[in-house]
């Protein structure tokens, strides 16, 4: 396993980074964590303020960036980027391209000039095409488009991978490529219409709407994580070495969305009648995370 002292996280106050954060500073490791709150929350740091170093600003700005990654550090962790739910991508492709393509090339133009022993960045299941199989295993990349409703931010995914995997070959630094599925807690920040699934369905049976609607058929599946799972599935993948090609992270499990709104209105205790709207976007019908890849490389991993 790397032995690494000093980790720097990017976008290490959000969901999955700051449980990421709370696990490297368990294992020991000195962590920096760079965001711009935009998303992220020092509340989701409290239990670790005391232990971490925290470098407040916006990683697409080239000055920033390059003040902030300017030391030397073992290990990144590469989190941060501009991701929200269908309705905001919808018709905002390009500027999240932008976006977070501005992100990828300043983080690896300031990393070049001192280029850490690994790099671990976060991609996503978006880069997969939405005519694939229902269970996806780690495709190569480039050979159709990325997932319809998020075609944006899967190219950017896209492209931080291909520019990760071009930085590590000339730097000689080892990669890690996550590809998330789908991740739900209870840090994830409120972003009002343009929430993820999970949380606009939870405000919508505790706001007691009745119907809830379901958007699309409600019959789509989907396979959700919690962000502390991924988050220790990310660090075990670093610690096993994994540096060859990207690996999903996710379950085979599926929920179908008005299955999903069925057990949100249990747990509240709830009893709303639950509609779909087929004019509204759903998705590819099935999609289910292939972990063969995972479990031969972290065989010991406590899920
Ligand atoms: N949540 C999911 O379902 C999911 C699925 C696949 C991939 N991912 C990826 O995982 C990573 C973490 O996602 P998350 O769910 O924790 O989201 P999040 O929004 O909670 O975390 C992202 C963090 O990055 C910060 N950030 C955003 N833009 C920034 C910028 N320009 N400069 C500095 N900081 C910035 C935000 O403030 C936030 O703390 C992202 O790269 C996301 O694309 C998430």
């Amino acid at each position: 396993m790397p032995d690494f002292q000093r980790v720097l996280v990017t976008g290490g106050a959000g969901l999955i980074g700051s449980s990421l954060v709370e696990h490297l500073v368990d294992q020991g490791c000195d962590v920096v964590v760079v965001d711009d709150f935009s998303r992220g929350r020092a509340e989701n740091l409290a239990a670790v303020s005391d232990h971490i170093e925290v470098r407040e600003g916006d990683l697409e700005d080239p000055g920033f960036t390059s003040q902030a990654l300017g030391d030397p550090v073992d290990a990144v962790y590469h989190l941060a980027s501009r991701a929200f739910g269908v309705a905001y991508s919808q018709g905002r492709h390009v500027s999240i391209l932008h976006h977070n393509e501005a992100i990828t090339h300043n983080l690896l133009t300031s990393l070049a000039k001192q280029p850490p022993q690994w790099l671990m960045v976060t991609s996503s299941s978006c880069v997969y095409p939405d005519d694939g199989p229902d269970i996806i295993p780690e495709m190569p990349l480039f050979t159709r488009e990325p997932e319809a409703v998020n075609w944006g931010y899967g190219w950017a995914k896209r492209l931080l991978e291909l520019k990760s995997e071009l930085f590590a070959r000339e730097t000689d630094t080892s990669l890690t490529i996550a590809r998330p599925f789908n991740i739900f807690g209870e840090r994830y920040r409120w972003a009002g219409n343009f929430s993820q699934a999970i949380p606009m369905l939870v405000k919508r049976v505790m706001d007691g709407e009745d119907p809830v609607i379901v958007w699309g058929s409600g019959g789509q599946r989907r396979s959700y994580i919690h962000a502390r799972d991924c988050a220790r599935m990310m660090h075990a993948l670093v610690a096993a070495g994994c540096d060859d090609g990207a690996v999903n992270l996710g379950t085979e499990k599926t929920v179908s969305m008005l299955d999903l709104v069925a057990r949100i209105a249990q747990a509240a205790a709830r009893d709303p009648k639950i509609e779909t709207d087929p004019s509204k976007p759903e998705g590819r019908f099935t999609k289910s995370a292939e972990m063969t890849r995972f479990e031969g490389l972290v065989p010991d991993f406590d899920a």
